[in-house]
């Protein structure tokens, strides 16, 4: 018979094992662990579980909420998380699965969140949501437990070896060339444009991308700038927000210019950058509808498909009609 407990620092080896048994796509080592778990500053004991079947560890459920404001998003107060749940193979289809979720469903009713989203606890996600082609199973399993699936987001990359910028790409940069705009590589000089530019245009986890690259002093080799001819920022390309020098985004050009194709000469711009420092893989965690359309002209190829999954919860920890 399997008891639900609180996760213990000695725990660590064997979830880890346990996570690279069951999460194939999505290994981790001790390092990850900590960097995204342990360290993150939102971790909560209270919502990290184990289940365990005679002192074996045959589960595991890591739920997330804000204590600390994630840029305008403020702390998100009815927002809850479960990033990641797993159960052993040999143990599966005798609800343990479930009691982990349900134990944490009832520690978030006791939170006051309503709104639970699978996965996509950023910005230490593992995946936008359960995967489609290895971890299909799951998304039975969620639906089950009143989970709705609402859309989907992929994975992409793509291989650079003999990576060329097309001529049509060069063609494109004169002329915007000629209105006034022009590309540059980030200097420190616009940290704080920037950082301004990002706050107005896009979500809040871009200028905190954009921020803690700043800080470990990597804006010169991870960021790429457009800027009109008033030398105001109006694009912005960036890659290894994680430190993987290969991991693409986040990308996006000022609303007002979108489709004069400012976004492609950033795009091929930062992959030629990435081919002349040895980088020959590029791929990106989380993207969908226009953007996804982007990179597949570009040719970038899908690599994973996720659901999109999310419940609202009652005070009972039901589905409401919503
Ligand atoms: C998803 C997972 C956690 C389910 O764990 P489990 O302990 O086997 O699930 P339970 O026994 O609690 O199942 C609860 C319900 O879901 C159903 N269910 C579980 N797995 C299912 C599957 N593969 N297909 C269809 N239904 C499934 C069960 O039949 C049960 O239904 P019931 O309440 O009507 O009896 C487990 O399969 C797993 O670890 N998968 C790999 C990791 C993974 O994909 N994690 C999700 C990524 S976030």
């Amino acid at each position: 018979m399997f008891i639900i407990r609180n996760y213990r620092y000695n725990d660590e080896t064997n979830v880890i094992d346990l996570w690279n048994n069951c999460l194939t796509r999505d290994p981790i080592n001790q390092d990850i662990f900590h960097k995204k778990v342990i360290l993150d500053e939102n971790f909560n004991n209270e919502l990290c579980l184990v289940a365990e079947d005679n002192n074996r560890i045959v589960g595991f459920i890591l739920g997330m909420s804000r204590k600390y404001p994630y840029e305008e998003r403020g702390t998100e107060p009815e927002k809850g998380w479960i990033s990641v749940v797993f159960v052993d193979k040999d143990y599966r289809f005798n609800g343990i699965g479930k009691k982990l979720v349900e134990e944490i469903e009832k520690r978030f009713i006791n939170m006051g969140k309503r709104n639970i989203t699978l996965a996509s606890y950023s910005p230490n996600y593992f995946f936008p949501g359960p995967d489609k082609d290895v971890y299909s199973d799951s998304i039975e399993f969620f639906k089950k437990l009143g989970y709705q699936e609402l859309g989907e987001a992929v994975g992409m990359d793509m291989i650079l070896y003999d990576f060329k910028i097309p001529d049509e790409v060069k063609e494109i940069e004169k002329n915007l060339n000629e209105k006034g705009y022009r590309i540059e590589t980030f200097k420190k000089i616009y940290s704080l444009p920037l950082l301004q530019f990002l706050q107005k245009h896009f979500p809040g986890g871009w200028v905190r991308n954009a921020r803690n690259a700043l800080i470990k002093n990597k804006g010169e080799d991870t960021l790429l700038l457009a800027f009109d001819k008033n030398n105001d920022i109006v694009g912005y390309c960036q890659r290894a927000i994680d430190d993987i020098e290969g991991h693409f985004g986040p990308f996006g050009v000022h609303e007002n210019l979108r489709g004069q194709k400012i976004g492609t000469v950033l795009f091929y711009k930062m992959l030629f950058d990435m081919y002349k420092r040895g980088i020959y893989h590029v791929w990106l965690a989380w993207t969908d509808g226009d953007a996804q359309r982007f990179y597949e002209r570009a040719g970038m190829k899908v690599n994973k498909k996720h659901a999109i999954m999310k419940k609202i919860l009652n005070r009972k920890g039901d589905v409401a009609n919503e």
